[in-house]
């Protein structure tokens, strides 16, 4: 992250709607018999991506849409990334596969020297995020609460691992908000007694979310620490950020939330 005066420039992959799709059911969300409305998912994904660009001036770059890899929109999952190293996904279903070589080709050509392919099942920063020097780590429904060493290993950080218990927020990023370096938000009930626990005893502020914004994917978000951009359907967590003094940028993800993905899925910080 590069700051210029008090707002930070983050620096973010994407990957554009092309071939997205409902190819498959591998979440809660997902039904092959509700499929995506192609025109409407790249507008939203646009104003997404302008939002971003031209409202915060952050800086966006692309990775190519390949036929047949419906999910490839979602590059939280394309990897983690930290400084020069990045830990590669290994996805569990066998549909997603296919794009780890892809984000690998990709990170190979834009000068990140050392990549690491874990040995357990890891699904890139859609399960793990980074709050100030503690990297919050998600199990089990799409990585390995094994394999948290090892990447805490390779990165040399100290990692929590965090236990979702519902299997609609399967991804840590579904249910956890990194906001500030003071405060993250959480759907609680998403989550082990032990692992909120662990949450509350670690952030000083800890924002509870509602039932109602973490179905309209509001855990789902991407800040910048004084701005937020939010899924435009979690209407109680915008009032609690703007009471905090955030500047709050909803968005509309109807399309990506028929695939269980919002804002953060469709974003990963380089
Ligand atoms: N359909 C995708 C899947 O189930 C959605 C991925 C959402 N990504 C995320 N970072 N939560 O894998």
């Amino acid at each position: 992250m590069l700051f210029i005066g008090i707002l930070a420039v983050m620096n973010i992959l994407m990957c554009a709607p092309k071939f997205f799709d409902i190819a498959y059911e591998i979440n809660p969300w997902m039904h092959t018999d509700n499929p995506v409305n192609p025109s409407l998912a790249s507008t939203q994904w646009e104003e997404l991506y302008n939002t971003y660009t031209k409202k915060l001036g952050w800086k966006v770059s692309l990775i190519e849409p390949e036929d047949g890899l419906p999910d490839m929109v979602f590059t939280a999952n394309g990897g983690l990334v930290y400084g020069q190293k990045v830990v590669l996904p290994t996805f569990r279903q066998p549909d997603r596969q296919p794009e780890t070589a892809k984000f690998e080709t990709w990170f190979k050509s834009h000068g990140y020297s050392e990549l690491h392919k874990p040995r357990y099942d890891f699904e890139g920063e859609g399960d793990a995020l980074f709050w100030n020097d503690v990297l919050f780590a998600g199990f089990p429904w799409r990585s390995d609460k094994p394999g948290h060493a090892e990447i805490a290993d390779f990165l040399g950080v100290r990692t929590v691992s965090l236990q979702l218990t519902d299997p609609r927020f399967y991804h840590l990023d579904t249910a956890l908000t990194i906001v500030n370096e003071t405060t993250v938000a959480v759907y609680p009930q998403a989550f082990s007694k032990e692992s909120l626990k662990a949450i509350q005893s670690i952030v000083p502020t800890v924002i509870n979310a509602t039932d109602e914004d973490a179905v309209a994917y509001g855990l789902n978000s991407a800040s910048d620490g004084k701005r937020i951009v939010i899924p435009e359907g979690a209407k109680n967590l915008q009032e609690k950020y703007r009471s905090l003094g955030l500047d709050v940028f909803p968005v509309p993800i109807s399309e990506f939330q028929k695939s269980g993905g919002g804002v953060k899925c469709l974003t990963l910080f380089l």
